[in-house]
């Protein structure tokens, strides 16, 4: 069946795995993607489908009031497919606003296009709200969170994901607008900006600079591989209950030091050094603040009624990505070079 469907953030790290996925699976879809291009959006990652006569792409905020609405109206989407956000922890912790902005005020922007424009024509729409564990706040070493648990975040970026789900819930309750959240554990793969821990940590062993563990290095993440969320993405939408909430996770916990010995494994390997030679830019540097101690997803809701599971094995997984980052060396100096090396330095120079 012929749809419009509009991605946005598709030009950053999850949401060009699900613009590629769905631009090649879905001949019959047009996909158009709406993407700011913050520091954290690059068109390269998506030069091998741009071409493609099903695909669009439209530099625009979705904070923007009057364009979002045109575009609503001009395409008429038939869905929804929302990951555009401020994504990183750390950079919420030195400016909240931007993550109220774009995460809280920009989710409302898009719920209010939807609402005006699909007015009652509920049974042929879908927004798709793309979220996060990290609303459910922070876990000891037992237990998981279940799409039940309560919200309980503890991060700016984290509360401002949490409002944008509260709102896109108020939206299903008060207006009946259809709709469907995820929240996912930590993902992992190719084309992640490397403020994140594993590209971070692929690219300073690579150039023999010290990898920050922060703290004790004891804090734990569940982490999947992007290409998994990208197919959890595409089932829910396709498959999903309206009104619905559905956990994805990897099943697969580590603690980050364990995680970095890991990748200091892999690196040593795939850069031909004796072993341990990576293992020796470790540096534990000064803790996040109110730094989340633990994320477990359950996902047996998603792997019970809509048949999803994780594809990959973390050890293949991880492979995968070093050997991305090592074959993309031109994408990595270009997303290093400029606004990243100041951040870098404000982030850890003095930490
Ligand atoms: P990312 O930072 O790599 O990409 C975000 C994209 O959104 C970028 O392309 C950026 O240019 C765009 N963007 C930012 N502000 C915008 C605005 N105002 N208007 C239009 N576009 C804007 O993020 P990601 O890691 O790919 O995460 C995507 C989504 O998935 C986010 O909603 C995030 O909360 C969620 N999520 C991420 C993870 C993870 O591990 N990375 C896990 C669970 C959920
Ligand atoms: O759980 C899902 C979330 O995972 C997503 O919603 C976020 O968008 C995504 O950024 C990620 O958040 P984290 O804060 O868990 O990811 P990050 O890669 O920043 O950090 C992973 C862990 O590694 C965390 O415990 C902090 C630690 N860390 C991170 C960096 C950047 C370090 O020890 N050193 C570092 O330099």
């Amino acid at each position: 069946m012929m749809k419009t469907i509009l991605i946005t953030g598709g030009a950053g790290f999850i949401g060009s795995h699900v613009v590629r996925l769905y631009v090649n699976k879905y001949p019959d879809y047009k996909i158009v993607n709406l993407d700011k291009l913050t520091y954290a959006g690059n068109l390269e990652n998506l030069k091998d489908i741009d071409k493609k006569p099903n695909y669009e792409f439209i530099k625009a905020d979705i904070c923007d009031t009057e364009t979002i609405f045109a575009l609503f109206q001009k395409y008429l989407f038939d869905g929804v497919i929302h990951l555009a956000a401020e994504s990183h922890v750390d950079r919420s912790i030195t400016d909240p606003m931007a993550f109220v902005k774009t995460n809280v005020i920009g989710t409302c922007n898009l719920l209010n296009a939807a609402k005006a424009i699909w007015k009652d024509q509920h049974d042929e729409k879908l927004f798709y709200h793309v979220s996060t564990d990290e609303v459910y706040g922070s876990l000891e070493h037992e237990g998981f969170f279940y799409e039940t648990t309560a919200y309980d975040p503890q991060s700016p970026y984290s509360a401002s994901k949490a409002s944008s789900d509260h709102f896109v819930r108020a939206y299903h309750n008060t207006y009946k607008l259809p709709i469907v959240i995820s929240n996912c554990s930590n993902n992992y793969g190719a084309n992640q900006f490397p403020e994140k821990l594993i590209p971070l940590s692929i690219n300073n062993i690579k150039n023999n600079k010290p990898i920050p563990v922060y703290g004790k290095g004891e804090n734990i993440r569940d982490w999947l591989y992007v290409e998994d969320h990208a197919a959890a993405i595409d089932v829910i939408f396709h498959k999903g209950k309206t009104g619905e909430t559905y956990n994805i996770g990897g099943n697969n916990e580590w603690k980050n030091i364990d995680l970095i010995y890991k990748l200091c494994d892999v690196m040593d390997k795939k850069l031909n050094r004796p072993a341990g030679t990576s293992a020796r830019l470790i540096t534990f540097v000064k803790d996040r603040a109110g730094h989340d101690l633990r994320y477990a997803i359950d996902s047996s809701k998603l792997q019970k009624e809509l048949g999803w599971s994780p594809s990959l094995q973390f050890e293949e997984g991880i492979e995968k990505t070093v050997d991305w980052y090592l074959a993309n060396e031109q994408w990595l100096m270009n997303v290093v070079s400029g606004e990243y090396s100041k951040y870098y330095d404000n982030q850890y120079l003095h930490r």
